[in-house]
């Protein structure tokens, strides 16, 4: 190993495990990888680490609604997660998982080391607290007016629009999602993180050429308003790591899923004799650190997580890079339109190399939005990669391959040519290093226009007919696949599975950025295989119709559901058979029902309303096609409908007089 060889840890930001990964996401984990890929060509030892973030309210809640476990889901949704990523080529070097024992230990013994250097500090907040749900409400589960830009309809620890967060008491206008009243104040005693204290540390830390340009402004906002101290802490029900010392307070989501880096990181160690988690993470380390993020959740990372990294006497991160969102034809991600792609799908009906190169053909280090326009992607697709890279080796491969044994020339026959590519690469790996991935792919094309236009002059088909000068077609041919191999050379990083067909067919490595200046000469190929097909324009069109289809339910951003959609809904008149209270729940009545066809076992929410005497031998409306569904204290096959706005007002929808079990509601 060189001694002088670069040592990187990078990083994207842990995907929750509560969705699938969608095309969005991807900008970020397609600009790592390719970092990565490059890092690793030009031969410094680079590790890729990412995990599964599991904690948090939303895969609770979730859990509670499936009746399983949340581990379940977290499981679920990190394989399918390691799946999707494993197939768009991402080669993270470990996967792993904030649910995890190497996670609980590191934030225990971060947060010990804090409480240590008297960084954690206990105050009794007001906590927003549903009185109708009974319990004390996450951020997530708040809505609001931002309390610094003043936009609607915002989160309860953070602002889409500015990207400010706040604690959930500075909220304004607050509801709480699960039913929609204004929640009252509760005392609880909470966690600080001393955040204020690193004020200085942090100003000198965003400043000595960690971040961008834009990053360090939008910085300079935050410190002008002041460093708030961090509530760490979250109150029971939560999934996540319980404090140590405490009965039922949990670590905020955002305190561990950090924390997943080193925890990724230090389980790789476990199973790598090479790598050392000291060597990267102490105070002194000269190892590189780098995280990949979006715009979204730069306060954590460059803030919160270099004080608690300093606080706890580890070293800070080298560079935090941030991207900005992905656009689709010019607008937001959106289920109606179809825009919003899962991963599978995309995979469904296109080549993951093509979103990777169209990504690399619009990334640059900053954080302005991206987009990908789709008309535009298939006019790219097939003129850049099909049109003019994959061109250069097909119009030079055969004659190679059935002319001469497969053999290349002794001699290039343009060594400038030559020479002006290899010398191209110092300028293309300073666009790589930078994260200008755009304007290293404009140059890639120049030169692949380049090397079209060197074939199109000397016309190796034209050379092949004429006895006179077909001794000519081997040396065309060995120049044409040289330089087509320098282009590959280039591509690596975008491309790795295209690169890794082009080294079969070329018979030589290209995953070398130094070994471009050794032409392959006198070397033997093997037979082309078409390394790519054009992107057809019906396969992007399906793709969009596919992701229309609706995975809940069908409704439109517009609001209405079709005729088709409510036809779908069997409502049925169905007795009440029997009915009775559900041991720990306040207010269910599970309800066996008689629907006409036979009976059937439901859990209604009106127990406040009716006692469960007054009901049997009553009719009611059910739906009865409703999928079955597994909560907390059973399965439920079907609902009751019923009128009200709240839980004590609830009035049962009853027919008139004479109607049947099992008759048809329309
Ligand atoms: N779990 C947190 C990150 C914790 S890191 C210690 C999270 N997860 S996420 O699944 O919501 O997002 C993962 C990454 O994908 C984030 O960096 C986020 O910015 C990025 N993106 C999510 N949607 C995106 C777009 N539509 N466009 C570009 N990037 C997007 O945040
Ligand atoms: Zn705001």
């Amino acid at each position: 190993m060189p001694e002088n060889q670069r040592k990187l840890l990078v990083t994207s930001a842990l995907p929750y495990a509560n969705g699938p990964i969608h095309i969005g996401h991807l900008v970020e984990y397609l600009q790592t990888d390719i970092w990565v890929r490059f890092q690793r060509s030009v031969g410094n030892k680079c590790t890729y680490v990412c995990a599964s973030d599991a904690h948090g309210t939303p895969v609770m809640l979730r859990a509670r609604d499936e009746g399983i476990e949340p581990e379940k889901i977290v499981e679920r949704y990190r394989e399918e997660h390691q799946r999707d990523f494993a197939a768009f080529h991402i080669g993270f070097d470990n996967y792993h998982s904030t649910h995890s024992d190497e996670n609980r230990e590191l934030v225990e013994d971060i947060y010990a080391k804090l409480v240590e250097n008297d960084l954690v500090e206990t105050r009794t907040i007001k906590q927003a607290f549903d009185e109708e749900a009974g319990m004390f409400l996450p951020d997530r589960f708040l809505r609001g007016t931002c309390p610094v830009c003043g936009a609607e309809d915002q989160y309860g620890d953070n602002c889409e629009s500015c990207g400010a967060t706040y604690s959930t008491s500075e909220l304004k206008d607050r509801k709480s999602i699960l039913s929609d009243t204004t929640p009252v104040e509760r005392d609880s005693e909470h966690l600080f993180f001393r955040l204020g204290q690193f004020t200085d540390i942090l100003q000198e830390w965003t400043h000595s050429g960690t971040l961008d340009d834009a990053i360090s402004k939008k910085l300079d906002e935050w410190f002008d308003a002041g460093l708030q101290d961090w509530d760490i802490s979250r109150d029971a029900p939560y999934f996540g790591f319980r404090i140590p010392g405490t009965e039922d307070k949990y670590f905020y989501v955002w305190l561990d899923a950090p924390v997943g880096y080193l925890a990724s990181f230090l389980n790789l160690c476990e199973r790598r004799d090479d790598l050392d988690f000291d060597e990267y993470f102490a105070a002194d380390s000269t190892a590189e650190l780098y995280h990949f993020i979006g715009k979204d959740i730069v306060y954590f990372h460059t803030l919160f997580w270099p004080a608690v990294l300093e606080g706890a006497g580890y070293r800070k991160p080298t560079k935090v890079f941030a991207h900005g969102f992905l656009t689709v034809n010019g607008q937001k991600m959106s289920k109606s339109r179809g825009t919003f792609v899962s991963a599978a799908n995309w995979l469904d009906h296109l080549d993951p190399e093509c979103l990777r190169y169209y990504y690399a053909g619009k990334l640059s280090p900053g954080i302005e939005d991206i987009d990908l326009n789709l008309d535009d992607f298939i006019a790219k697709s097939n003129s850049d990669l099909v049109g003019k890279l994959v061109n250069i080796a097909s119009r030079c491969a055969g004659f190679i391959v059935r002319g001469y044994e497969g053999k290349l020339d002794a001699k290039l026959e343009r060594p400038e040519l030559y020479t002006r590519f290899v010398d191209s690469g110092e300028k293309i790996a300073t666009h790589y290093e930078r994260r200008e991935y755009s304007r290293a792919m404009r140059l890639i094309m120049q030169l692949a226009d380049q090397a079209n236009q060197y074939i199109d002059e000397r016309k190796p088909w034209v050379l092949a007919k004429d006895d006179a000068t077909a001794a000519e077609v081997q040396a065309v041919c060995t120049q044409g696949l040289n330089l087509f191999r320098i282009l590959m050379i280039y591509l690596t990083p975008v491309l790795p599975a295209m690169a890794e067909k082009a080294a079969v067919f070329l018979n030589a490595d290209v995953s070398d950025w130094h070994s471009r200046s050794d032409a392959l000469l006198g070397t033997q190929i093997n037979k082309f295989e078409p390394l790519m097909t054009r992107v057809d324009p019906a396969s992007v069109e399906k793709m969009i119709e596919t992701s229309k289809a609706p995975e809940g339910g069908d409704q439109n951003d517009d609001g209405y559901i079709s005729i088709d959609d409510f036809l779908k809904i069997d409502m049925r008149v169905a007795k009440v058979m029997s009915a009775e209270t559900v041991e720990g729940a306040d207010k269910l009545l599970r309800v066996t029902l008689d629907d006409g066809d036979g009976e059937r076992s439901v859990l209604a929410g009106i127990k406040s309303a009716y006692a469960p005497d007054d009901l049997v031998g009553r009719f009611v409306v059910v739906v009865a096609n409703l999928k079955p569904r597994k909560m907390k204290f059973g399965t439920s096959e079907g609902m009751i409908l019923a009128a009200g706005d709240n839980d004590k007002d609830i009035f049962l929808l009853s027919p008139d007089d004479g109607a049947t079990a099992g008759m048809r509601v329309r």
